[in-house]
């Protein structure tokens, strides 16, 4: 077996943790999610989310990797073979997140080259669905594939693979110091673009004013919990592969917050950004802020565009910025997730990076040419929502469980504090143990019904049963499969 990788700094640490939290979930996700929430309705449960749920869910599975000095499953195996199939599951979740992920950043990919010539035309969203995915409005209706789209597909594979194929130090490490102070000076001038156009305080101001009137929707509560476990990679294995990695005497709880703080922290400047461009827009076509642009999956596809057109002085700049940004911000996240499942084959299957790294990028590759065609939005927007909810959501709430109940949480406590600035105690505890389980258990209760009583997104019931229920369905029994091979290594 190859010797286990290791970070070679503590920055080269923090920036790749930062690198895989900030993603397109920050700008794509992250904005959608908060104008379809009402903007300022949403921030106060994101906020919540991140402080009852996020950080201490960050924490345990970070002291967890830190503790075990594996990947999830073998972490998990340690725990009792029993629970190895949680490991497995919260990678094939990463995996299959990959799979769609990866085609949003070809998009963007994409529309970097459009930016040039604003070739998204004066209307963007008849392009978006035409002429750019020649959308067939059905998951079953493949129709042709959309070979640009192909074609960009196939270079984040490879630019993935050969990041990931150097190795943690010499790959993930070294990419992240280039990605993460890119991303950064470029998501300034996106804020400084978006504050400084006439009208854009109205945006901002319906991103941060709270409207507690909505408190009680639990809608906006399951959302905020879904997002902040995207957001900050939650039961997607990564945190705890990427602290198996750490040498023995490190913060690891310094590093979780300033992890979890920076993250937070992109959200919330992005959407202030995102917000003031939209104000603008809203200013420009005399509407509101709540009739401006379409929301969902297209919002970053079709509203910035729009806003890009207006925009009066050199928008084929802002939009080469904005689409690179999410681009780059794409690819430091796509890099965890695929690190996630490269380094539960290297360490259950022996495999060599190289040899691992390889068969996800194949098997990846393909799973996502149906996302390349002309029903692929469809798929992707279905597999987007249930992977969400009843994947990382789902896996999280019964990891902080297990490890509560059937392990021993002073253990990881033991283990990371004497080697940290910070210390957690009871509280942290508290909140893995009860707060936390409670809270996303009754989202989670909720949020099964609701997936009952309205089919989701309007799609045909035949095609949320079989991308949506049958896709986690299947993701799950191949995780308790693996988990229950027997393992020689
Ligand atoms: N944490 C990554 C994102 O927010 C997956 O996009």
């Amino acid at each position: 077996m190859e010797q286990r990788d290791q970070w070679g700094s503590r920055v080269g640490f923090v920036l790749a943790t930062i690198g895989s939290a900030v993603g397109l979930g920050n700008i794509w996700r992250f904005a959608y999610m908060a104008y379809e929430n009402g903007g300022g309705a949403f921030l106060f449960p994101y906020i919540f989310a991140l402080l009852t749920a996020g950080i201490p869910l960050l924490l345990l599975e970070m002291g967890f990797g830190f503790f075990t000095r594996t990947s999830a499953p073998s972490a998990f195996r340690k725990v009792g073979k029993k629970f190895e199939w949680i490991g497995w599951w919260s990678v094939l979740v990463a995996f299959t997140v990959t799979v769609y992920y990866i085609v949003i950043i070809a998009w963007s990919l994409l529309f970097v080259f459009k930016s040039f010539n604003l070739g998204w035309t004066t209307n963007p969203e008849t392009y978006f669905f035409g002429e750019f995915l020649q959308f067939s409005g059905s998951a079953f209706n493949l129709g042709g594939v959309q070979w640009p789209i192909f074609f960009a597909l196939i270079a984040i594979w490879a630019i993935n693979y050969t990041i990931i194929a150097g190795g943690v130090q010499k790959g993930i490490e070294k990419a992240s110091k280039i990605f993460m102070p890119l991303l950064a000076g470029m998501l300034l001038i996106i804020v400084f673009r978006g504050i400084t156009l006439p009208g854009s305080m109205e945006g901002i101001r319906a991103f941060l004013t709270p409207d507690f009137s909505r408190i009680f929707d639990l809608g906006i509560w399951i959302d905020a919990y879904g997002q902040i476990f995207f957001t900050l990679s939650l039961g997607f294995g990564i945190m705890i592969a990427y602290s198996s990695y750490l040498p023995k005497k490190s913060d690891v709880i310094k590093n979780g917050i300033i992890a979890a703080f920076a993250d937070a922290a992109f959200s919330i400047i992005t959407g202030i950004g995102v917000f003031g461009v939209l104000g603008y827009m809203a200013v420009e076509q005399g509407v509101g802020i709540a009739d401006v642009a379409t929301s969902g999956i297209g919002l970053a596809f079709i509203a910035f565009p729009q806003a890009i057109n207006l925009l009066p002085a050199l928008p084929q700049l802002f939009g080469l910025i904005f689409f690179l940004s999410l681009t780059v911000a794409g690819l430091s996240s796509s890099v965890s997730l695929i690190e996630s499942v490269v380094s539960s084959l290297i360490d259950n299957f022996s495999l060599s990076r190289k040899k691992a790294v390889t068969i996800v990028s194949i098997v990846g590759f393909l799973m996502g040419l149906p996302m390349v065609t002309q029903g692929g939005l469809a798929i992707l927007d279905i597999f987007d929502h249930f992977v969400n909810i009843f994947g990382l959501l789902t896996v999280g709430f019964v990891e902080m469980l297990v490890l509560s109940y059937a392990f021993d949480l002073d253990k990881i406590k033991d283990n990371m504090n004497p080697s940290s600035d910070l210390q957690v105690g009871p509280t942290w505890k508290a909140m893995v143990k009860f707060v936390s389980p409670v809270l996303i258990g009754i989202g989670l209760i909720q949020n099964v019904i609701s997936e009952f009583a309205t089919v989701y997104g309007g799609y045909p019931l035949a095609e949320v049963i079989t991308f949506g229920w049958l896709a986690v369905a299947l993701v799950l029994l191949v995780a308790i499969y693996l988990g229950k091979k027997e393992r020689t290594v």
